[in-house]
């Protein structure tokens, strides 16, 4: 039996669908605990791609996929999203917690317009509706999965909380009127769609581990997008760290065996906040166009910079990470030489660690050590000792200074382009 946890290390966009998919082979369940559609999973087989917002990549290996009460569900993308892989061949195995809360039409409209009113001041967010849902589920105002099997509980919520959602969109100057008769319709729909999935997830995976299964859970974004632990406020609303996933699934933290940390070989970033190593230059724009980095759930360009210890020193740190899974080493082939940030000097100090202070995080400078560049790599590379010498001593230098292991690492999309260590 194992339980291992995948985690974004970064800003989210390591490319954890890869590997989550990479590990799913052994996997019984593959489980989400976080987030919602702001997520964006890519998965290539073959010639094959999948894009998942919603959905736990595993179900793509035919894999139990489960939604747990962490996930915020926008109903109509996952029903999409299943229908869509029925149309493929692939008919999902998914179990949703009836805990989880529900995104509903009000909260795209309230983030759409938070970011209006906070003009140049904004988040950048997904606009997918996550921070009003995380908002209402922490002030007692959300809407749960097993609220929308039933009609007349459905009902009484609504009359409960569209009131004061109207008077909030009256607030903001939108004009616009929540319908709630539409909303009952469309969205007691959706729960009889989906009530075949909705379920007590949280006694389905603790019967799993005590029964010897396998389990991945997926974590979605990356710990510099966490509430607590990232580059708050701009940040998403939920806990994209290893601690998530106890809360988001209803796991004791004593279960979990494995943690394993996705770094991106270099950094990326989408939506606003602070990038201490970002790129202003053609290697920035290099890094954009090899890594193809265009959000999957937005399309919108992905700030790019070399690969920073003081943020990995940080995520590692924070989740008890305990293997590093290096993914698109390959986007750094071709370049004459690659950086990695040490430290920062925030005024007159050399600092090794994350300030909370997001003035200070704007100010700090990146140290770097440089490393000389490699041309191309063998894609058909089986261990480290296939890599560039020069791509050798860059990880060398990451597992020395994280004190972490690297067990895998990606060098192209495909599912046959994975070293494991
Ligand atoms: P939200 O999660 O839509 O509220 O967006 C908050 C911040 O998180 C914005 O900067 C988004 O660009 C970022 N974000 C949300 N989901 C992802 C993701 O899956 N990958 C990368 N960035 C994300």
């Amino acid at each position: 039996m194992t339980v291992a946890l995948i985690i974004g290390t970064q800003w989210g966009d390591e490319g954890k669908g890869k590997v989550v998919d990479y590990f799913s082979k052994n996997a019984d369940y593959v489980v989400r605990f976080q987030g919602g559609n702001n997520a964006g999973h890519t998965i290539k087989v073959g010639e094959e791609v999948y894009k998942l917002h919603i959905t736990p990549s595993g179900v793509i290996q035919g894999k139990t996929g489960v939604i747990g009460n962490g996930v915020v569900i926008d109903p109509e993308i996952l029903i999409g999203e299943i229908e869509n892989l029925t149309k493929r061949g692939i008919k999902p195995k998914l179990l949703i917690s009836d805990r989880a809360n529900i995104i509903m039409p009000y909260h795209k409209i309230l983030d759409g317009a938070e970011e209006q009113l906070l003009g140049d001041k904004k988040i950048g967010t997904t606009k997918r509706g996550i921070g009003p849902c995380y908002s209402d589920k922490i002030s007692r105002n959300g809407i749960r999965a097993t609220d929308l099997t039933d009609k007349k509980t459905l009902n009484k919520l609504l009359e409960r909380i569209i009131p004061v959602k109207q008077k909030i969109i009256d607030i903001y100057g939108i004009d616009h009127t929540i319908n709630k008769e539409k909303i009952l319709d469309v969205y007691s729909n959706y729960g009889q769609r989906l009530k075949d999935f909705i379920t007590t997830t949280h006694i389905e995976l603790n019967k799993a581990i005590q029964n010897g299964k396998d389990i991945i859970f997926e974590g979605a974004q990356g710990t510099m997008l966490d509430v607590d632990y990232g580059t708050y406020p701009y940040t998403t609303s939920s806990h994209t760290i290893a601690g998530g996933s106890t809360i988001g699934a209803g796991i004791g933290p004593k279960h979990i065996e494995s943690i394993i940390g996705i770094v991106k070989a270099y950094t990326t970033r989408v939506g606003e906040g602070p990038l201490p190593t970002e790129l202003f230059d053609k290697t920035g724009e290099y890094l954009q166009q090899k890594g193809h980095e265009f959000g999957t759930t937005t399309s919108r360009p992905r700030r790019c910079g070399w690969l920073d210890l003081v943020v990995l020193r940080h995520s590692t740190m924070i989740s008890g990470v305990t293997q590093l899974a290096i993914t698109k080493l390959d986007v750094l082939n071709g370049l004459k030489q690659v950086k990695i940030c040490t430290k920062y000097q925030l005024n007159d100090r050399k600092i090794d660690f994350f300030p909370a202070n997001i003035e200070d995080v704007k100010k700090c400078k990146p140290i770097y050590k440089e490393f000389e560049g490699w041309g191309e790599m063998d894609k058909d590379a089986e261990k480290i000792s296939d890599l560039p010498k020069e791509a050798q001593k860059y990880l060398k230098f990451i597992e020395k200074e994280l004190q972490i292991p690297i067990t895998l690492i990606s060098i192209g999309p495909g599912r046959t382009e994975t070293i494991e260590v």
